[in-house]
Formats: structure tokens, C-alpha cells, sequence
């Protein structure tokens, strides 16, 4: 953590970052939903900032291939970067979205691949993350379950997701209130879930191999693997 303070700098405590992707912004149906997992998450202890990705600059990958040689360097000049370091800086992450035709709504994916370094990397290793998702129907297993994939892709583990139709119940808030206090529980007691730990070390291994083959082109991961010990 302390080479990548992030946002939150060297402030002791729990650090949480809430990431809404709602075009909507505050008015957004998702985002009241992880208003209850801030409050539970707060209820714990932790300090929470959020990012409304609504008037944010996002530009889409260029596959351009600089953060796989250089590190976690882009080239292109606009809010990711930035909100790349939160993320970094964050003990655990709230992502919030629409359900979009099923997937997470378009500027949370233009985040997403913004971040292939942090996948190859997994530099969220030690981080978790939890999904409160809305939609018209209330059915929203493949977006939680894509989100808690690019986590785990990332290295972060997922505490789990909420969900709601287009409006939350007070029963979905105190769900979501209680998830935002595993959360907490999970960064306190450095939670180790086995099956997600083992599917991040088979995808490790994986990308070990790869970097291997591509060290000249991929210098940077190249050298993070070597630092880490993680080239077999
Ligand atoms: C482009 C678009 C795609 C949508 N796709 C779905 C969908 O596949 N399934 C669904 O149940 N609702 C769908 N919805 C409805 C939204 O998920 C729903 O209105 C959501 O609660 C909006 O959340 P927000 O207020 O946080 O933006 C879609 C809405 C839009 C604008």
C-alpha cells in the first residue's frame, strides 16, 4: 500500500471507494442502493469517498500497449489515470451500476479497460470489492457476476453484491447495509476466500507464461513479475 498511497495518501484506517457509473449521477436509482453500503461500511469504521464517473473524461482504450511496457503509464490524458490511483489507494471498492442489456453501464467498462495493467498485474492483490446493481427487472446475477470477476481479475477478492429493481426496498438497503459491514469485516480480518484465492493463482500462472513469451514488448510486467517472484 505504501508505495501507491492513491487519493487517501498516509491517513491510517480503513479506505473505501465507491465508484458510481450511473449517467444519472446522484439521481441515480444505483446509487441510492450503495448509499446503504456506505452507511454500513461507515457504521464499521471506514472512510469512503466517492467517484461519479457521470462528467468524467473517459476515453476508450487504444490498445496503444504503453501500461503493459511502462509500469501503469497511459498515454492518454484524461480522468482515468486518476481514478486508477483511487483505486490503488482504496482498501475495498464499491462499484455501482445500472444494469445496462445486461452488463455494467458503458462508462464503467471504459474504466475497466483502461486498467488491463492492474488485470495482467493484479494489482488490487489484497483489496476487495462488492456490486450493487439496479435495473427495470431486478435481475441482475450477470452483471454482480461480471463485476466480481474483473475484481478477482484484478486480484481483488469480492465480498459479494446487492441488487434491486427500479426502486431499492427498504429491504434491499438493509441488505445492502450489512454487505457494506462484511466489507469492512473482510479488509479488518484480511478474509481469505479459497476458491477465489485459487482462481486468481491459476489466472497468475497463466499470465506468467504469456509475460514470459512477450518480455521484451512487456518490459514493465516483465520486471513486476521478477519483483514479485512470480515468473516460475
Ligand atoms: C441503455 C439501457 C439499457 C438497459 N438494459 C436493461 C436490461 O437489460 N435489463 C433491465 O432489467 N433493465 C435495463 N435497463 C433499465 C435500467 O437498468 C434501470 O432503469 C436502472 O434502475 C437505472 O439505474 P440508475 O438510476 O442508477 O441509472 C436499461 C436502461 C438503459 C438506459
Amino acid at each position: 500500500m505504501l508505495d501507491n498511497p492513491g487519493v487517501f495518501g498516509y491517513t491510517f484506517g480503513m479506505k473505501i471507494l465507491l465508484i458510481s457509473s450511473s449517467p444519472r449521477g446522484e439521481k441515480s436509482v444505483t446509487y441510492s442502493l450503495a448509499g446503504g453500503i456506505v452507511k454500513g461500511a461507515q457504521a464499521a469504521g471506514a472512510a469512503v469517498e466517492t467517484v461519479h464517473l457521470a462528467g468524467k473524461k473517459l476515453e476508450f482504450c487504444s490498445s496503444c500497449e504503453v501500461c503493459h511496457k511502462g509500469g501503469m503509464t497511459c498515454p492518454v490524458k484524461d480522468d482515468a489515470p486518476g481514478i486508477i490511483m483511487k483505486m490503488l489507494g482504496a482498501d475495498g471498492i464499491i462499484f455501482a451500476t445500472p444494469n445496462y442489456i445486461n452488463q455494467v453501464a458503458a462508462p464503467l467498462k471504459t474504466l475497466f479497460d483502461r486498467t488491463s495493467n492492474l488485470i495482467h498485474c493484479q494489482r488490487l492483490l489484497g483489496k476487495y470489492t462488492v456490486s450493487a446493481v439496479s435495473s427495470g427487472s431486478g435481475q441482475n446475477t450477470p452483471v454482480d457476476d461480471y463485476i466480481g470477476y474483473y475484481g478477482r481479475i484484478c486480484g481483488a477478492q469480492s465480498t459479494g453484491a446487492v441488487s434491486c429493481g427500479p426502486v431499492p426496498q427498504e429491504a434491499a438497503l438493509k441488505e445492502a447495509f450489512a454487505l457494506g459491514g462484511k466489507l469492512a469485516a473482510d479488509i479488518k480480518a484480511c478474509t481469505i476466500y479459497p476458491e477465489q484465492v485459487k482462481e486468481m493463482e491459476t489466472r497468475r500462472r497463466f499470465f506468467s507464461e504469456i509475460i514470459k513469451r512477450r518480455k521484451d514488448a512487456w518490459d514493465g510486467e516483465y520486471r513486476y513479475y521478477c519483483e514479485k517472484g512470480w515468473l516460475s
